[in-house]
């Protein structure tokens, strides 16, 4: 799907040179990753992405449908753009994502600002079709700006064969499709080349992976890229309790580079609630995968993800939940309120829990959570860390992130790039103080 809604009198983008492009883009990890292999696409054909949006010729939104309020954000950035649109003429929006997945040409109708929606999985059309409006003003190829990136994504298997009652995602991207191991290596190491130092590997479900040429899973490509000449840290997300097998968590007791973290998300701590998010595993099954992580890897670090307010969620299924994270005592919780999705299982359910409760109910999370993570984060005071620098905050302190995934501020002089080992002089819920 590559849909322009009028035939376009050929664009003369104003000012000299090729077109310039702003990626604007919401959501998660693979829309990162989408929105840099879009500008790297864009410098392909001749044109000049990471313009600002005021010195824009063509903006290119990478959309989210997994709540509202991601829709409404967009709908919101389309409102801006059409008036950022009339103030030049020649100026295009695109919008690509999972709206586009979810509404498809619809969008045009409703936006009539839009130029083109197309789809991530087929992006030719769009590119031939923007070929075809700015011929004559491209100069291609344009090299990519020097990139500093030190940690990039990296998609390794594409949509979903869950069929998680609340979720949307397999509505947008469809069923699950592996990339071969050989591609995910070879890529793996130009991003090295190009200066990369930490990957992390994408799947909406990213532990289903099985590579068409070998039929190796997760494990077996983990052990691949961690490998690659030159690479200081591997990570992957998001896994599926379901796959999370003792082969991958073995993988992160012995592969050197492959961080030690676990990113599950259990959505409920309660299986009745489970049940009905067809979620596919009990309460129990879940806190003895990471138990077996915890025995294997000590001092791995675990996020998840929770979505309260759930159709027909009680206040005791609630309680389940927040037990649990009581109990594992998570380094990271994600916490949503529940948001019917049009399309999906649960949408024919009511949505019964009163607004106000949803809201009470992430903010109990969310406190219990700052406690805990404080509590862990405290407990590494003395310790030593090692740390991959990532930038300079704005006090002239370099940051960068532990293997664990915690936020570390470095007081001893370092670089971008620099992996430091260095010891904890003090704690806070979200970041740790380091010299
Ligand atoms: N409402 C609220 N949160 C949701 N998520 C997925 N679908 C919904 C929804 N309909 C959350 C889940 C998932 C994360 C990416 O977003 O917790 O793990
Ligand atoms: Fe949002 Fe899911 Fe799409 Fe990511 S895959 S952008 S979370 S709807």
């Amino acid at each position: 799907m590559a849909e322009s809604r009028v035939p376009r009198v050929p664009l003369a983008p104003v000012g000299t040179g090729a077109p310039r492009v702003h990626i604007w883009q919401i959501g998660c990890q693979m829309n990162v990753a989408d929105a840099a292999t879009l500008a790297e696409s864009c410098a392909e054909i001749g044109m000049r992405p990471g313009a600002p949006l005021e010195e824009a010729d063509l903006a290119i939104l990478v959309t989210c449908a997994i709540r509202q309020h991601a829709e409404d954000k967009a709908a919101g950035k389309l409102g801006e753009l059409a008036g950022w649109k009339r103030q030049r003429p020649g100026r295009a929006i695109a919008l690509t994502g999972c709206m586009a997945g979810e509404h498809g040409e619809g969008l045009l109708a409703r936006f009539r600002q839009l130029d083109y929606v197309f789809d991530m999985r087929d992006t030719d059309g769009f590119f031939a079709r923007l070929r075809d409006t700015y011929q004559g003003c491209l100069e291609g190829p344009v090299p990519m700006p020097a990139s500093d990136r030190l940690c990039a994504y990296l998609p390794v298997i594409l949509g979903c064969n869950e069929m998680c009652t609340y979720c949307i995602v397999p509505f947008v991207r469809g069923r699950e499709s592996s990339r071969p191991g050989s591609e995910v290596v070879a890529d793996a190491a130009r991003l090295v080349e190009g200066g990369v130092r930490e990957i992390t590997l994408l799947g909406q479900n990213v532990n289903s992976y099985r590579d068409p040429e070998s039929g190796k899973g997760l494990p077996g490509l983990l052990a691949a890229v961690d490998r690659v000449p030159g690479l200081s840290r591997l990570r992957f997300l998001t896994s599926h309790p379901r796959n999370a097998t003792e082969d991958l968590l073995q993988a992160i007791a012995t592969l050197p580079n492959l961080c030690e973290n676990l990113y599950l998300p259990v959505q409920s701590g309660d299986d009745d609630c489970l049940r009905r998010m067809k979620r596919e595993y009990r309460a129990a099954e879940y806190l003895r995968i990471l138990e077996r992580a915890r025995e294997l890897v000590p001092g791995i670090g675990l996020s998840t993800d929770i979505i309260v307010g759930f159709c027909g969620e009680t206040e005791a299924e609630f309680q389940s939940t927040y037990r649990m994270l009581e109990e594992v005592e998570f380094d990271t919780v994600h916490v949503q309120a529940y948001s019917p999705r049009p399309g999906t299982a649960a949408h024919r359910r009511p949505d019964d829990v009163a607004p106000e409760v949803k809201s009470e109910r992430l903010q109990r999370v969310l406190a219990l959570q700052r406690q805990i993570s404080e509590r862990r984060n405290r407990t590494l005071i003395g310790q030593r860390v090692e740390i991959l620098v990532e930038g300079v905050g704005e006090d002239g302190r370099c940051f960068g992130r532990t293997r664990q995934n915690r936020l570390g501020w470095l007081a001893s002089p370092a670089a971008p790039g620099d992996l430091v080992r260095a010891t904890v002089l003090g704690a806070s819920a979200w970041q740790l103080q380091c010299a």
